[in-house]
């Protein structure tokens, strides 16, 4: 199911200093299990993390194994839904099911799209 104010609450602690621009990710575990992350940005750029990935590699830390993730909602500052980025989603290839359902919500949990992983990312390495 979704997790839209779990995803909006946990925003608030991402460390954005350079795009202030906040995400937030809640994971839903197949056992119920709630994980989140935040974006992380660096002064090197290319060290950022994003929501996404800060919450799936915690999961694996956590003790999950590849294909316990349920569902993955995400919001941001956006008005429009937050897309994950292709990093996000090889991840999400990598750790999810084809089926895991991603939730993809703007600022104010209005506006969502509903897509599978294989929508996403159709295709495999
Ligand atoms: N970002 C995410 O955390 N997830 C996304 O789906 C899109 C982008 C972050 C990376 C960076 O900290 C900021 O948003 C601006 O790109």
């Amino acid at each position: 199911m979704i997790h839209y104010n779990e995803a909006n609450e946990i925003k608030n602690n991402a460390y954005c200093p350079y795009s202030n621009f906040h995400v937030g990710c809640v994971l839903e575990m197949k056992d119920g299990t709630l994980i989140k992350g935040v974006n992380v940005e660096n002064t090197a750029y290319g060290s950022t993390i994003c929501a996404e990935r800060n919450a799936l590699l915690h999961s694996i830390t956590q003790g999950f194994k590849q294909k316990a993730v349920k569902s993955i909602t995400i919001t941001s500052d956006s008005d429009e839904p937050t897309y994950p980025c292709g990093d996000c989603r090889q991840v999400m290839l990598e750790l999810c099911d084809h089926n895991t359902v991603v939730y993809m919500c703007n600022r104010t949990g209005e506006k969502v799209k509903k897509r599978k992983v294989s929508d996403l990312i159709p295709t495999n390495f």
